[in-house]
């Protein structure tokens, strides 16, 4: 696995039984903190604060959630369900916790595994899927970089994103932002233009954080000035992550994607998605079918103060920061939108490259003969 310095998510032992450690992401680019879950409550609050989050990292905590239950004795299909359920959108989280709990269940069903020997085989398979996540993330880079060289010719490149997409959401180098990291270690990055990402700033608070620590040429932009930056040529090429996309190949990505697809098609420009075929969903048949989270009223009507709404000794009266909208707005906050195949010019997987994006080659992707 990828060293960053910064371990975004640990197994540890502690005195009182074993730990998940959690760089608290909701806390950064203020502070590196740690924080322990020793449970799956713990681990479920924390999903749900956004303290770890990202869809492939998503996956690997809510296995290493599954074998926390098991080392500490707890009922693992209880387990199994709370954390499953803790975000709806990206499907990475179920399909990580239901991995790690077959691998249980075999263990005590077919060997016959006493407690402690089936908690191993839990936590076993959580590595494996640690592992995997960061080995995808290698091929993604390299795949996603042979791409963006043929289909934009000019070179160095600028390069948009929206949300947060590198080492913070993976066990390796990210998705997207692991394609940028790729060009920029070839030389060949001009500009990385980061959306803020309204409302909880994953890309001013995160991508940014990311972009720092590898020396990149990075602005932040208010997600609204990116029309801006098309109409005047200042984009190559678009690159995002995805939390789910249907079997037709539709995305489900942060709230913002769908608008900067329609804006990207308008200008002629490359709109690229980056995700491991763990993201492909072909039990959700259409876009329309994703359940897309919605959140809090209070992270669009309140600035996070300083950096998150989510820890109590920095929530404002009403629980969200600093109120910018008068008290008692109404709000509307999808935590994702859904981008339609059509605008989608390529999806790059460990697995390959698919474009056009169609049901058919969704449905190739995820073939068990496809292995490269
Ligand atoms: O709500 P978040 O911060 O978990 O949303 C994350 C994203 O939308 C990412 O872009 C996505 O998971 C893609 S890959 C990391």
């Amino acid at each position: 696995m990828a060293d960053h310095g910064v371990p975004v998510l640990r197994w540890a032992d502690s005195p009182e039984g074993p730990v998940l450690l959690l760089l608290d992401q909701a806390r950064l680019p203020a502070e590196e903190a740690e924080l322990a879950c020793r449970d799956v409550q713990d681990l479920v609050r924390a999903i749900r604060a956004l303290s770890v989050r990202g869809a492939p990292l998503l996956g690997v905590a809510g296995g290493y959630g599954v074998a926390l239950a098991a080392a500490r004795g707890h009922d693992v299909a209880e387990a199994a369900d709370r954390l499953a359920s803790a975000r709806p959108t990206a499907v990475n989280l179920a399909a990580g916790v239901r991995r790690v709990e077959r691998a249980y269940q075999r263990a005590v069903a077919g060997e016959g595994a006493d407690g402690g020997r089936a908690a191993a085989a839990a936590l076993s398979e959580a590595r494996a899927l640690h592992e995997e996540d960061a080995e995808a993330s290698e091929r993604m880079a390299q795949l996603g970089h042979d791409l963006l060289r043929k289909l934009v010719p000019r070179k160095p490149l600028r390069l948009l994103t929206h949300c947060n997409t590198g080492f913070l959401v993976s066990g390796g180098r990210g998705t997207a932002f692991a394609v940028v990291s790729q060009v920029h270690a070839a030389g060949e990055l001009r500009r990385l233009w980061v959306d803020e990402t309204r409302p909880l700033l994953q890309g001013a608070r995160l991508t940014a954080y990311e972009a720092m620590r590898e020396d990149m040429p990075f602005s932040v932009l208010a997600d609204g000035a990116a029309g801006s930056l098309f109409a005047a040529g200042e984009v190559d090429a678009v690159l995002i992550g995805a939390d789910r996309i249907s079997a037709d190949g539709s995305v489900a990505n942060k709230v913002g994607s769908y608008p900067l697809a329609v804006v990207a098609r308008h200008h002629g420009v490359p709109f690229v998605v980056v995700a491991p075929v763990t993201t492909v969903d072909l039990a959700t048949k259409r876009g329309t079918d994703i359940v897309v989270e919605q959140r809090a009223p209070e992270e669009v009507t309140h600035i996070s103060s300083p950096y998150s709404p989510y820890h109590p000794e920095e929530r404002g009266e009403r629980g969200g920061g600093i109120p910018v909208a008068p008290r008692g707005a109404d709000a509307y906050n999808p935590a994702f939108d859904v981008t339609p195949p059509e605008l989608v010019t390529a999806v790059v997987t460990e697995r390959g490259v698919i474009s056009p994006v169609t049901s058919e080659t969704v449905a190739g992707l995820c073939s068990p003969s496809r292995t490269t």
